[in-house]
C-alpha cells in the first residue's frame, strides 16, 4: 500500500431534506456559499491536498452536480467574445480533466459507510480520503492538506477531530482517546452518535478522513449500526479492534456545519466577511442591525 493519497470519495447521495423546499430540485451540494456551490469548496480543498481522482457517490436527482463539473462551451465562448477573462478564469476551476472524475450511484440510502463501500472498486488497495461537503472548513492550510501531511509522518487511518459541547456529542462520531498528543490523538475506540451522557469524550469526528483500504474490508461485512445505517465510524472502530492504528487529527481552522440552516448562515457571513469585495458592505450592514437590535431591547 502506498502512503500517497491521490483519491478522494465525496458522498453526495443524501436528499438534503433539511433544506426543503430548495433541495426539491437543487442538490444541496450545489447550494451556494457566497458565490460558489458547497461542492466547489470540497474540491478545492481536495486539490490543495494533492488529490488527483475525485469519486462522487451520488443518487437520483444529482444531475446538476455532473453538469457543474462539465465544460460549458457556449458560455465560455460568450465570455471570450465579450473579453470577460476574469469570469473565464473563475470557470476554469470548475472544470475537471477527462477521467479525473467518476460518478457512481448508491442505489439505496443505507448510510455513509455503505456510500464509501460503493466506491471500493475505484479505490483498490491504496489509502484514500473521504470528504463530506456539508462540513466546510475555513483554514489557512486546508484541513485535508494538514491531514495528508500528518498521514505521511504517521500512517494509519485518520479522522479530522474537533471538541464539541457535551450536549451536542450525540450528533457525531465520538473518539475514545488512548493518548492525547495535542494535534494527534491516538484512538482506542469510536462510537457513532452515542446516547446523551454516554460519550467517551467530547472529541468529535468532522467530515474529513484518510483511510487505509482495510476499512473497505470491514465495510464488506455490512453490519448496521446507529440509526439502522451502515456507519463508517463502525468500520474504522473495527480497525482498532483488529490492532491497526487510528488517529484523530485536531485540525487548525474553523468548521461550519453547512448541513444545518444555522451553520450555513454562519458560514455565509464568515466567508462574506473574508472577501475583499464584500467585507465593507457586509460589515456595515451587520453593525447596523446589531445596533438597531440593541436599541430595541
Ligand atoms: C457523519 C458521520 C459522523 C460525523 C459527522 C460529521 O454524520 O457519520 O461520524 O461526526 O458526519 O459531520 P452525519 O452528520 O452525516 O449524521
Amino acid at each position: 500500500m502506498r502512503n500517497k493519497v491521490t483519491k478522494a470519495i465525496f458522498p453526495v447521495a443524501g436528499l438534503g431534506t433539511r433544506f426543503l423546499p430548495a433541495t426539491k430540485s437543487v442538490p444541496k451540494e450545489i447550494m451556494t456559499l457566497v458565490d460558489r456551490p458547497l461542492i466547489q469548496y470540497a474540491i478545492d480543498e481536495a486539490r490543495a491536498a494533492g488529490i488527483k481522482e475525485f469519486i462522487f457517490v451520488t443518487s437520483r436527482g444529482k444531475g446538476a452536480l455532473e453538469d457543474y463539473f462539465d465544460h460549458a462551451p457556449q458560455l465560455e465562448n460568450e465570455l471570450r467574445k465579450k473579453g470577460k477573462d476574469e469570469l473565464l478564469e473563475i470557470l476554469k476551476n470548475t472544470n475537471m480533466d477527462s477521467g479525473a472524475i467518476a460518478y457512481l450511484r448508491q442505489h439505496k440510502a443505507l448510510g455513509l459507510g455503505h456510500a464509501v463501500w460503493c466506491a471500493r472498486r475505484l479505490i483498490g488497495n491504496e489509502a484514500f480520503a473521504v470528504i463530506l461537503p456539508d462540513d466546510v472548513i475555513a483554514a489557512e492550510k486546508p484541513c485535508l492538506q494538514q491531514m495528508v501531511e500528518a498521514f505521511e509522518e504517521t500512517p494509519g487511518s485518520m479522522v479530522a477531530a474537533m471538541e464539541v459541547p457535551s450536549d451536542k456529542a450525540s450528533s457525531y462520531g465520538i473518539l475514545d482517546i488512548n493518548e492525547d498528543k495535542g494535534a494527534m490523538v491516538s484512538v482506542k475506540g469510536m462510537v457513532e452518535k452515542p446516547k446523551a451522557g454516554t460519550q467517551p469524550s467530547n472529541l468529535a469526528v468532522i467530515g474529513r478522513y484518510i483511510l487505509t483500504p482495510d476499512v473497505l474490508k470491514n465495510l464488506n461485512k455490512m453490519k448496521s449500526g446507529a440509526g439502522g445505517e451502515i456507519q463508517l465510524t463502525d468500520a474504522i472502530a473495527e480497525e482498532i479492534r483488529e490492532g491497526r492504528p487510528v488517529y484523530g487529527h485536531r485540525f487548525a481552522g474553523q468548521r461550519f456545519d453547512c448541513g444545518s440552516k444555522a451553520g450555513f448562515l454562519q458560514a455565509t457571513v464568515a466567508f462574506g466577511l473574508s472577501r475583499d469585495d464584500l467585507r465593507d458592505d457586509l460589515h456595515t450592514y451587520l453593525t447596523e442591525i446589531m445596533a438597531s437590535e440593541k436599541a430595541a431591547q
